[in-house]
């Protein structure tokens, strides 16, 4: 990977997960680690670019030279992410495992046990990427698929759907992969192509996304 290949390069990534509040107590969130998200960071800030990183609530060190901005739910996520790219950036990735759904109501109070089931409503959360590609000044948009199945077709999809130009696809059904482990296996699909980056630790597999993302930006 060419030493400063993303000099002059603004790179914003989203990582870990989201918390969406029930009460000032309770929350609904995921098991995102941020940990590859913070790799990527680390990877590009190494290869020249200027980095934000906006990041969900986890327990990760900043990596050097990174600037991160810390939000704990989807729609603080979705605002801090849309204030940096109205400003100008050039390349976008988006890693973060945000909530589809937040509760509809935010108890002011601790919700109280009641006799009976407790029904809750969850509305949809903004997709960040998609409306980050559909951007006037859309930088290169990168997204992630984690799934548990059928790896490939949902890649293609999303793709297509939120018109990304790659999406990085990982299969997380297996305990040696994804969201916690410190490693991980990408397949890497964009139009017309695809390369497979096989199980390394996170950190050698954010070089090799970066150089691929690199060399796809320069296209
Ligand atoms: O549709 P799905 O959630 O599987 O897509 C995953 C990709 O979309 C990831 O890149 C994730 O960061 C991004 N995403 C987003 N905003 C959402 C949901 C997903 O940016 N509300």
């Amino acid at each position: 990977f060419e030493h400063r290949a993303l000099t002059g390069c603004h790179v914003v990534i989203t990582a870990g997960p989201t918390r969406e509040a029930l009460d000032p107590v309770r929350y609904i969130t995921n098991q995102s680690s941020g940990k590859m998200g913070y790799a990527i960071a680390e990877a590009a800030a190494e290869a020249g670019a200027r980095v934000t990183l906006i990041s969900g609530p986890v327990s990760l060190p900043t990596p050097n030279r990174v600037h991160r901005i810390d939000v704990i739910s989807a729609l603080e996520m979705y605002d801090a992410t849309m204030a940096v790219v109205d400003a100008g950036c050039d390349i976008f990735i988006a890693t973060a495992a945000v909530a589809d759904y937040r509760p509809a109501e935010l108890s002011e109070h601790k919700i109280k046990k009641a006799d009976g089931d407790l029904v809750l409503t969850l509305v949809k959360n903004p997709d960040i990427v998609a409306t980050v590609a559909a951007h006037p000044q859309r930088p290169f948009t990168v997204g992630f698929a984690a799934e548990t199945r059928d790896v490939l077709t949902y890649a293609q999809g999303k793709l297509e759907n939120k018109r990304l130009d790659m999406v990085a696809t990982n299969d997380v059904s297996g305990p040696n992969v994804g969201f916690n482990s410190d490693n991980n296996a990408l397949t890497v699909i964009w139009q017309g192509g695809h390369k497979v980056l096989p199980l390394a630790a996170k950190r050698q597999l954010a070089n090799q996304l970066m150089e691929l993302i690199a060399i796809r930006y320069k296209r």
